[in-house]
């Protein structure tokens, strides 16, 4: 078996980036010199997917134009030293439908629910990447080799973060890479949180995940939570493992602005075309900014 179909839940509102988010999609700003979204899409093309529905909404159709090639500039328009950023118009096929209301992120997948067909599939949510396209390489191979029913990425989070994460109960070590996952927890306190992994915005499923949202409630906030379906799912026996981010690993939020400010600054003093004069200038206003006898790197050093 392959797994060659992503959902890409980005129909959200983006209250907490509020007023960035008044009339743009938060998974369209910048990390970096690419949107994050397409991060995710390089993301789902290197672990093997081709095929990737956008769930997106009426304000969000700068992320479909995104995607079509022959929408707004194209890869000929670009430049030679911005072309090379762009998404190579051939590495994925994309397909777009509509949420129709911010009914939560169970739903927002449910919407991909005839796109899955009967096959596994990846789930990425559009608001946040990796730093490198491994984590979601090994999600896939983990569940494959598994055969498990639902598999997540995880992240080790401090004692007080628990409270504003998904948190899985792990079971046995299966291999290097995977742990059992027993159970899952939606923003527990310190004192009721079964671990300090993190769920990861990375997920791969059996096609078993839709009967599972269909027979749900609406949860905390009146949303459809992807949480409770993976709680029934595991519940029922079905086979759950979680994958661990290695040390060096790391995942950047464009969900709030302090998560966007770091995740930002990360990709843009690592970027390979840009990075070595960021660091340079960034180090200069550290200094002139903790002095200001130092020279400040945005005047002429002539001046
Ligand atoms: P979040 O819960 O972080 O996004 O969803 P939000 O609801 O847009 O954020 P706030 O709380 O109002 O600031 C994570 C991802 O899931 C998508 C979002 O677009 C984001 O990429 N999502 C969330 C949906 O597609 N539909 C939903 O109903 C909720």
């Amino acid at each position: 078996m392959q797994i060659t179909r992503a959902i890409v839940p980005a129909a959200g509102r983006g209250t907490r980036l509020y007023p960035i988010t008044k009339a743009q999609p938060k998974e369209m700003l910048p990390l970096g010199a690419r949107p994050v979204i397409q991060a995710v899409a390089e993301e789902l093309s290197a672990a093997g997917v081709t095929d990737i529905l956008l769930v997106t909404a009426e304000n969000k159709r700068a992320i479909e134009d995104h995607f079509d090639p022959a929408a707004g500039l194209t890869h000929d328009d670009a430049p030679d030293e911005a072309r090379d950023y762009g998404f190579p118009p051939d590495a994925a096929r994309f397909y777009a439908i509509r949420q129709g209301g911010a009914l939560g992120l169970g739903h927002a997948v449910s919407c991909g629910e005839q796109f899955a067909s009967d096959e596994h599939f990846v789930v990425a949510l559009g608001d946040c990447t990796m730093t490198g396209p491994e984590p979601l390489q090994r999600l896939v191979e983990a569940h494959l080799r598994h055969e498990a029913d639902v598999s997540i990425v995880v992240q080790h989070v401090g004692r007080e973060a628990t409270k504003r994460y998904g948190i899985v109960a792990p079971g046995d070590r299966l291999d290097e890479t995977s742990l059992a996952m027993t159970d899952i927890v939606e923003k527990p306190g310190p004192d009721a949180a079964p671990s300090r992994y993190a769920v990861a915005a990375r997920y791969v499923f059996s096609p078993a995940l839709f009967r599972y949202i269909a027979a749900l409630e609406p949860g905390l906030g009146g949303e459809i939570q992807l949480t409770d379906a993976i709680r029934a799912m595991l519940a029922d026996g079905l086979r759950g493992i979680a994958v661990p981010l290695m040390p060096g690993e790391h995942r950047l939020d464009v969900g709030n602005i302090a998560s966007y400010g770091r995740a930002f600054i990360r990709m843009m003093l690592t970027d390979s075309g840009h990075g070595e004069g960021l660091r340079s200038y960034t180090a200069n206003l550290l200094a002139h900014i903790d002095d200001p006898n130092h020279p400040d790197p945005d005047l002429p050093s002539d001046a």
